[in-house]
């Protein structure tokens, strides 16, 4: 893994163990939506964070499926949640009477996942699940239903595989905990 970055602590997944979890998830989800047709089943990545979670997890799925995005605010450049969601993009395809499932990268308070279920069910999906490459449940402060999950983590801010700190990090190959000092300021 060669010499960490000043602003990482330790890592907390390196890249085979989430490759094993996201193949996990890929055959679980596969099985669950086995024989649907391409035309009914849409992935919806939150980004920015979940688009290197996705792109591998939609590689590894067995089963048709189209991807679409959307965009919501994240934290304004620190790690505190305000309980407020933005829409920033919408998705572009129509999902009544469509499988949605939603592709996020990590769960904290809950709000972002409750604010977007509860947009996509006003919209009369077929049916509508959440798969979640982290959790950390200490910081829940909504209750929301996740269908699929990769990993539940400590409380500590976490960079790397598509997730930020002030938008840096993102593309580091492995999942790592910052150092506090970093994003306790
Ligand atoms: P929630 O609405 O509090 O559940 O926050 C979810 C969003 O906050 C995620 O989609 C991330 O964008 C961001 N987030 C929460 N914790 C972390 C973290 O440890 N690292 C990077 N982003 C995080
Ligand atoms: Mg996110």
């Amino acid at each position: 893994m060669g010499v960490l970055p000043d602003s990482i602590d330790y890592v907390l997944l390196d890249e085979p163990a989430i490759a094993r979890r996201v193949a996990a998830l890929a055959a679980q989800i596969s099985a669950d939506y086995r024989g649907i047709r391409n035309e009914d089943f849409t992935l919806v990545g939150v980004l920015k964070g979940s688009f290197i979670f996705l792109a591998d997890l939609a590689r590894r799925l067995e089963v048709p499926h189209r991807v679409d995005f959307i965009a919501l605010s994240s934290y304004a450049e620190k790690a505190e949640a305000t309980g407020s969601v933005r829409l920033i993009m919408d998705t572009r395809a129509d999902m009544a009477g469509r499988h949605i499932l939603i592709v996020e990268d990590i769960l904290d308070t809950g709000y972002t996942l409750d604010y977007l279920q509860r947009l996509f069910m006003a919209r009369q999906p077929a049916s509508l699940k959440s798969c979640v490459l982290l959790s950390k449940p200490e910081r829940r402060r909504v209750d929301v239903k996740v269908d699929y999950l990769g990993f539940e983590i400590p409380d500590v801010w976490v960079v790397g595989y598509g997730l930020d700190f002030a938008d840096r990090f993102r593309t580091l190959p492995y999942i790592a905990a910052l150092k506090p000092r970093v994003y306790r300021k």
